[in-house]
């Protein structure tokens, strides 16, 4: 009995700890056009995005970053992270990273969840 209740909060608290909003499974989704440049564990024509949320912007090691997103002081947290994949270019203006960005913002939401399941 005891094992039950604590299974049920732990399955309760356990998607609020990942994100408030977002849904990783629907993120994952719209992860997909990501995926041309950005891989999970390894850099590509984008930066290994592993741990990602709360790290610092262009500290990936081995990855030849923009001088503009170097410079940028980011971390990123989830509101960095929403202007970003909102509109990359107004948030950074000079970086390399060649994505117009998402209009709909839920559509963000669930991609900053899901990168915040990839740790
Ligand atoms: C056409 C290739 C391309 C696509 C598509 C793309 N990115 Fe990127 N991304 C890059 C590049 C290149 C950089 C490095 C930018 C720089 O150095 O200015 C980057 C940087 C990033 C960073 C900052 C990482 C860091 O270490 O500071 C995040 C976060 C990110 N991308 C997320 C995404 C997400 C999420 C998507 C899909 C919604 C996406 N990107 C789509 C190429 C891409």
């Amino acid at each position: 009995m005891r094992y039950m209740i604590y299974g049920a909060l732990f399955a309760a608290l356990l998607p609020m700890a990942a994100h408030a909003e977002g849904d990783a499974a629907a993120g994952e989704k719209a992860f997909a056009p990501c995926k041309a440049c950005h891989a999970f564990g390894k850099n590509g024509v984008g930066p290994n995005l592993t741990g990602v949320v709360g790290r610092k912007a262009a500290s990936e090691e081995g990855y030849n970053y923009s001088a503009a997103l170097k410079g940028s002081g980011i971390t990123w947290d989830e509101a960095n992270l929403h202007e970003w994949l909102k509109n990359p270019k107004a948030k950074v203006p000079g970086t390399k990273m060649v994505f117009a960005g998402y209009p709909d913002d839920k559509k963000i939401d669930d991609v900053i969840a899901y990168l915040a399941s990839k740790k």
